[in-house]
């Protein structure tokens, strides 16, 4: 029998019969492995004994130190596994489950790849129980017994999609429709859609980014095909190779992308080129890093204040850098925006240059030389280029988010305003004890100089 932990069943319904090899439970959260191990515990307290070894898997230590305490009393091993692959998980469970009863437990976002190999005595069946439990749709929408997977898939995105690495069925398509050995990558930030160019097929990437972090230079020291290039674009651009494939996801502004598609289409002119940020907000509104790269005469006046959807203006509580980044005043003129840059460029270049945009985090532009190479790709492009449903969703995302931000930011005011009048109501009491108490003494005062005044009337009047 393998049953399913993460609806807590075993336990509850059936004590896990002597001829076991070995148990297996896979649950999503942390939440739902402790609420199995309790309905375990639970049982064993109830009924009899379980004498049952107990393997945790799992990278979250206050999980471990909890079940530590809840199993405390059985016997209970918990391996402390980061970044272990679900078979390598199910290897720990079936090495330790050979000739005894086991239960393991897993948390994280664990999916079966395949069915793990019965032990050697379990039943018939086994096989159908756990395809049932795990289908394709399920896999990625969840099902009856894990109705919560799209759920956690949700909340473990960040609030803000902004990553290029999202775009990876885009990438694939390029690279289906065109040979890329040499990529040079624009813009690299974590280096987590670095990894993916060589994936696909790429022999080098060339990853310019000229303000990279500790953790960057880890990631892309760690694969021979990446090569950090510790400079800002453009200038970067004629120090490297020829590529077949420009991602331009760098400084977000007019002066830089315009230099960028400019080299690209005098130098490299067969290349395809990916650009980010070609829609809102940056399409037609100079974007600065800080610092930027940008000699400051081709810069706009800027300001922190950030972008919003609900009005035109710059606002203070829309899309704001904290720091990082500025936004040109004023959206829209000539030389102003990436989209801008990129009609320009491709308006000057000797050659037609085609270019599609995907309406998705932020827009992605991809732009080739006009030919029948580029008429295949911009056709494969098409169901994302043309999706009415695509463009709907970002115009939604971004009404949402600067929603959000809008109603974060109000509620932050109102709190202040709370905690003024909280403030203000505690000096207003303060205020009024005192008054009391010179009150209270006031009369005190009135009582006595009443009292002495009838003693001396009583003096006057004799007896
Ligand atoms: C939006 S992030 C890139 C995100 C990354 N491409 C992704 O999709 O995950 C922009 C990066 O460009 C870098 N950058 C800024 N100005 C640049 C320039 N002139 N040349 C190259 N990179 C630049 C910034 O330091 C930042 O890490």
């Amino acid at each position: 029998m393998i049953s399913n932990l993460s609806d807590g069943v075993v336990g509850t319904t059936e004590r896990p019969r002597p001829d076991v090899s070995f148990v297996v439970g896979c649950a999503g959260t942390p939440e739902l492995v402790l609420r199995s191990l309790q309905d375990v515990v639970r049982w064993s307290d109830e009924h009899e004994p379980l004498e049952l070894e107990l393997v945790l898997v799992s990278a979250e230590a206050d999980l471990l130190a909890a079940a530590q305490e809840l199993v405390s009393g059985a016997p209970v091993r918990a391996l402390h596994v980061e970044g272990a692959s679900p078979r390598e998980l199910l290897g720990i469970g079936s090495t330790v489950a050979s000739g005894q009863q086991v239960v393991t437990l897993m948390a994280g976002e664990l999916i079966y790849e395949q069915e793990p190999e019965p032990g050697p005595s379990a039943p018939e069946g086994t096989r159908a129980a756990l395809a049932a439990a795990e289908g394709p749709l399920a896999e990625r929408f969840g099902s009856r017994h894990d109705p919560h997977r799209q759920g956690r898939a949700a909340r473990e995105q960040p609030l803000l999609l902004h990553s290029l690495s999202l775009f990876r069925e885009v990438f694939e398509l390029v690279f289906a429709h065109r040979t890329i050995r040499t990529v040079v990558e624009v813009g690299v930030e974590s280096g987590q859609v670095s990894g993916i160019y060589a994936e696909l097929g790429a022999e080098r990437v060339h990853c310019v980014e000229p303000a990279p972090s500790d953790e960057l230079r880890r990631t892309l020291a760690a694969n021979p095909a990446l090569e950090l290039v510790e400079r800002p674009s453009p200038t970067a651009l004629a120090d490297l190779p020829v590529a077949d494939l420009y991602i331009l996801d760098g400084d977000h502004n007019y002066a830089t992308v315009r230099a960028e598609v400019e080299w690209i289409t005098r130098n490299a002119p067969d290349a395809v080129v990916v650009l980010h940020d070609v829609l809102w907000p940056c399409s037609r509104r100079d974007f600065y890093y800080q610092p930027s790269h940008v000699p400051a005469d081709q810069q706009f006046p800027s300001s922190e204040a950030g972008a919003t959807v609900w009005h035109d203006e710059l606002d203070e509580t829309g899309f704001r850098g904290e720091g990082a980044f500025r936004f040109a005043l004023h959206a829209g003129g000539e030389r102003n925006g990436v989209l801008t840059a990129v009609e320009d460029a491709v308006a000057g270049a000797d050659a037609g240059w085609t270019l599609s945009i995907v309406p998705a985090v932020f827009g992605v532009g991809i732009l080739a030389r006009d030919g029948a190479e580029t008429r295949a790709l911009t056709q494969a492009l098409s169901p994302y280029t043309t999706s009415e449903l695509l463009y709907s969703l970002e115009n939604n995302r971004i009404a949402l988010f600067t929603r959000v931000l809008h109603l974060d930011a109000a509620m932050v005011t109102a709190r202040q305003v709370v905690e003024r009048q909280e403030q203000a109501l505690q000096d207003l009491t303060r205020r009024v004890g005192e008054l009391e108490s010179d009150l209270r003494s006031s009369r005190a005062q009135l009582d006595r100089e009443q009292e002495r005044v009838r003693a001396v009337r009583a003096a006057l009047e004799g007896p």
